[in-house]
C-alpha cells in the first residue's frame, strides 16, 4: 500500500510514517518545514525517515496546487492519504490568524481537490482537533455533540476543515474520516505544548506558568495510542452514505494540569516553581474524549497512563537535550 502523509516532518506525521514503514507500506511525505517551531527538530525527524528506502519526501506547501498536480501525475499508485499538515496551536492563532486560514482551510481544500482528482483513492483521513468542542461544557466531548462555538480561530479552521471534507465526500463520493486528536504527547513531541514547556522549565530551573490559576484539565494522549487509532481508521473507510465519519482519539481521562506537573516533577526529580496566571484567550478549561464510537467502529483502545507515558517522554527529552 502507498500512503501519502502530509505534515510528515511534524510530531504525529513522523510517528505515523515510521509505523507505516515498519509494517511494509510505501510512504510519500509532504511538508513545508514551517518555522512555527524549531525547524532542526523537524529535520531530525525527517532525517530518520529518509534512511528508509520505501520513504520519499517532497519539500512543498500543501497549498501549492501546481506541485500537488505534479505529485498526482508522478505517483499514480497512491491509494490512501493521511492529511496532517496544519498550522497548529491555539494561542498563536490570536497573533497570526492568516497562517491558519492558509494552512488549515486553503490547505484542506487543496488536498481535497487532490483526493478528488485521484482515481484509485480508497480513503482520505485528516486531522481535526478536540478544540472544535470549544465552549461546550458537556464532558466527555462526544462526536454527537454540536460544535458551533469555537473559542479560537485555530478551532474554527479545524471545524471548517471537517465541513469541507463532509461536503467533498457528499459531492464526489470520497471516503473520508476526520480524527479529533486530544493533546498528543510523546518522544519527538511539540515544543509549543505543555509537557515539553513544563519539562524544559524544570530542567532549566525556570518558573512554570499555569493558566486559569491551575484550574485546567486536559485529556493527554500517548502518541502510540494515537498512531494505532490513525492506522485503525485508515483501514476502515466509512460504509455510510455519504462516506464521511468523525471520531475522537483521546485517552478518555481528564487530568488536572497540576497533576501533570506533579508527574513531571517525579519523572525529572526536580521541584516546580509554579506561577499561577489567568485563563488565556482561546483556551478552554477542560477536555475529555468520549471514545465510544472509536471503540465500537475502530477497535480503538488507548492503554497508556500519563504516569507511564510522561516518564518515557522525559527519558527521551533528557537524552535529546543531553540533560542529566
Ligand atoms: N499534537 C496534538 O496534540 C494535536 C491535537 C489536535 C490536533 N492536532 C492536529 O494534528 C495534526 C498534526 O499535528 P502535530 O502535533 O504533528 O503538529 P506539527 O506542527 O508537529 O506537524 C504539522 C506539520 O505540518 C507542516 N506544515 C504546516 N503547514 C504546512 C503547509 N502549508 N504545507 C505543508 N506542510 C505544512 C509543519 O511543518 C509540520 O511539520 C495537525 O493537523 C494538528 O492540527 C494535533
Amino acid at each position: 500500500m502507498t500512503v501519502l502523509v502530509t505534515g510528515v516532518a511534524g510530531f504525529i506525521g513522523y510517528h505515523l510514517a515510521r509505523a507505516l514503514l515498519e509494517r511494509g507500506d510505501d510512504v510519500i511525505g509532504i511538508d513545508n518545514l514551517s518555522p512555527y517551531y524549531d525547524v532542526a527538530l523537524k529535520q531530525a525527524r525527517l532525517a530518520q525517515l529518509c534512511r528508509e528506502p520505501a520513504f520519499s519526501f517532497h519539500h512543498m506547501d500543501v497549498t501549492d496546487r501546481k506541485a500537488l498536480a505534479r505529485l498526482e501525475l508522478g505517483d499514480r499508485n497512491i491509494d490512501r492519504i493521511v492529511h496532517l499538515a496544519a498550522q497548529p496551536g491555539v494561542r498563536h492563532s490570536l497573533v497570526a490568524p492568516y497562517d491558519y486560514t492558509a494552512a488549515n482551510v486553503e490547505g484542506q481544500l487543496a488536498i481535497l481537490e487532490l483526493a478528488r482528482a485521484m482515481t484509485g483513492l480508497k480513503h482520505f483521513v485528516y486531522a481535526s482537533s478536540s478544540s472544535v468542542y470549544g465552549a461546550n461544557d458537556a464532558i466527555p466531548f462526544s462526536v454527537d455533540h454540536r460544535v458551533d462555538h469555537p473559542v479560537s480561530l485555530y478551532a474554527a479552521t479545524k471545524r471548517a476543515g471537517e465541513l469541507m471534507a463532509s461536503c467533498y465526500s457528499h459531492l464526489y463520493d470520497i471516503p473520508a474520516t476526520g480524527l479529533r486528536f486530544f493533546t498528543v504527547y510523546g518522544p519527538w513531541g511539540r515544543p509549543d505544548m505543555s509537557p515539553w514547556i513544563f519539562t524544559q522549565a524544570l530542567f532549566e530551573k525556570q518558573p512554570l506558568t499555569v493558566y486559569n490559576h491551575g484550574d485546567l484539565r486536559r485529556d493527554f494522549t500517548w502518541i502510540d495510542d494515537i498512531v494505532a487509532g490513525v492506522l485503525a481508521a485508515l483501514a476502515k473507510p466509512p460504509a455510510t452514505s455519504p462516506p464521511h465519519a468523525i471520531y475522537n482519539l483521546g485517552n478518555h481521562r481528564s487530568e488536572s494540569i497540576l497533576h501533570l506537573i506533579h508527574v513531571l516533577e517525579e519523572a525529572t526529580g526536580i521541584s516546580a516553581d509554579i506561577r499561577l496566571a489567568p485563563l488565556q484567550p482561546g483556551d478552554v478549561r477542560e477536555t475529555c474524549a468520549d471514545i465510544q464510537a472509536s471503540r465500537r467502529d475502530l477497535g480503538y483502545e488507548p492503554s497508556t497512563s500519563i504516569e507511564e507515558g510522561m516518564l518515557r517522554f522525559v527519558d527521551w527529552f533528557r537524552s535529546y537535550h543531553g540533560y542529566r
